[in-house]
């Protein structure tokens, strides 16, 4: 069961106070008090969830109470009571970090939603923090995005391997995140505070991957200046990426996979036998069984890698993400360029929605890192993208409607999904089919949206 939220209420007028009390006494644990200093005393001895004060008191300006409950208890919420007229009050107020004010002559309907939509604003406040600090000690890292069902799966699939000792199979196309993903099965891993190394597989040249791996004793070739450790023994104690594991060359496959039966290699030119304790994480944007099909790939180092397998889902079939990674990357790169971006024209948010992003995460964050650099204004527009598959670009920017500047990006999308609904003559399936969303998604936003109202 949930605590009765407890409010304060400080007004020197006893009308307004038994107004107030009245209206907000069976919701809510309300106490009153007529005076600034007694209000003072007692913030600093209760922890209120919301105090609604008058600015104009006798003894003292409701600000000061306001700057008080900030820095004793900066989750609590003030309302503040402006005389009519009064705005200049109330934007300050609102600057020094009210929720929001009440002009006096309020009505008991006002003061309701007012109070009401505070808490459902706490409610949201405090969901986000914990979704983000249980998605950061759950991940070690709070910068993957996803809330795509796909994503969900993959956050769920990390969370239940990455305590392990598994060797994990990570399969998708180019850019949708793979080392990301073994980044943070690493962090999350026992092994968080030993190495993790990784070497890519397709960037060796041929004659150099043994080497590479295992390391070699000076002079066991040309060029062989020294000895050196190979990447098995970097990782010894944590973890071991092979990046691109498609590309290592068919006689190297075998060894390999003693390796990893094993974990004990020889280094090039030495016959002595090391043994590492190594967690192994593998890549690949090639379907390794087609690779097996066609005799590029041994079956039994597959068998060996795909221990637990994890697939990263295209960017075009977890479009409900892009949002999330737009906002993320804007924020990212604004603060890197010094920019101050706030929202998108929505032609742009429908192209983001529309185009099928060949390149995944990593082309939509260089698009948006491109965007950001570019634009010196505080909306993005199609001109700040360049895609140069599409030559309608220019046209499209003719007709983009522009949206205030300011606008929340949720808002934007608001506005997009409900013209694309409507569109589509409010039938949902096309619209989502439109969207590139699935139709729960599309119904859960708008249930969301019909919530806000
Ligand atoms: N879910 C995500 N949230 C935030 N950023 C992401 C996400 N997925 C990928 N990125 C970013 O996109 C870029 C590409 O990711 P990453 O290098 O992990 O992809 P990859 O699958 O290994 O690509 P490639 O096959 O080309 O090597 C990185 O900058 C990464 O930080
Ligand atoms: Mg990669």
């Amino acid at each position: 069961m949930s605590v009765t939220p407890k409010i304060l209420v400080v007004d020197d007028e006893p009308t307004i106070r038994g107004m107030l009390y009245e209206e907000l006494k069976h919701k809510y644990s309300v106490s009153v008090v007529e005076t600034g200093k007694g209000a003072l005393k007692k913030i600093k001895h209760n922890e209120y969830d919301l105090v609604i004060t008058d600015v104009y008191l006798p003894d003292l300006n409701g600000l000061e109470i306001l700057r008080n409950v900030k820095q004793l208890h900066p989750d609590s919420g003030v309302i503040v009571i402006t005389g009519q007229g009064s705005i200049e009050s109330a934007v300050k107020a609102m600057k020094d970090g009210a929720y929001d004010f009440l002009a006096k002559g309020f009505s008991l309907d006002e003061i309701k939603v007012t109070v009401e939509n505070f808490f459902k604003y706490q409610r949201l406040v405090k969901e986000n923090e914990l979704l983000r600090s249980e998605l950061s000690s759950r991940y070690g890292i709070d910068n993957i995005i996803g809330t795509s069902e796909g994503m969900q799966r993959v956050f769920e699939t990390v969370e239940m391997v990455a305590p392990t000792n598994a060797t994990v199979l990570i399969q998708g196309a180019s850019g949708t995140g793979k080392e990301l993903i073994a980044k943070a099965i690493h962090q999350c891993s026992k092994r968080s505070e030993n190495p993790f190394i990784k070497t890519n597989c397709a960037a060796i040249p041929e004659g150099l991957v043994e080497s590479e791996l295992f390391g070699h004793e000076k002079g066991s070739f040309t060029g062989a200046l020294k000895n050196t450790k190979g990447r098995f023994e970097l990782a010894d104690g944590g973890t071991l990426l092979l990046d691109e594991i498609s590309e290592i060359q068919p006689n190297l496959q075998a060894k390999l996979l003693r390796v990893l039966q094993e974990l004990e290699f020889e280094k090039v030119g030495n016959p002595q036998t090391i043994k590492v304790d190594v967690r192994i994480i593998a890549t690949t944007n090639r379907d390794l069984r087609e690779e097996i099909a066609k005799g590029t790939f041994r079956e039994d180092l597959y068998y060996r890698l795909n221990v637990v397998p994890l697939d990263l889902p295209p960017l075009k079939d977890r479009k409900e993400d892009i949002l999330l990674l737009v906002e993320h990357f804007i924020e990212k790169f604004s603060k890197e360029n010094d920019r101050a971006i706030k929202t998108l024209d929505i032609a742009v948010l429908k192209h983001l929605y529309e185009y099928d992003w060949p390149g995944n995460v990593r082309e939509l964050e260089n698009t948006m890192e491109r965007a950001v650099v570019v634009c010196r204004e505080q909306t993005i527009q199609m001109k700040h993208l360049y895609f140069s598959q599409d030559g309608d670009i220019a046209k499209k920017t003719e007709s983009a409607v522009l949206l205030p500047s300011g606008m929340k990006l949720k808002e934007l999308e608001q506005r997009f999904i409900l013209q694309t609904l409507d569109e589509e003559n409010g039938n949902r399936t096309w619209a989502a089919d439109k969207l590139g969303i699935s139709v729960r998604t599309l119904r859960n936003k708008l249930r969301e949206y019909s919530e806000e109202k």
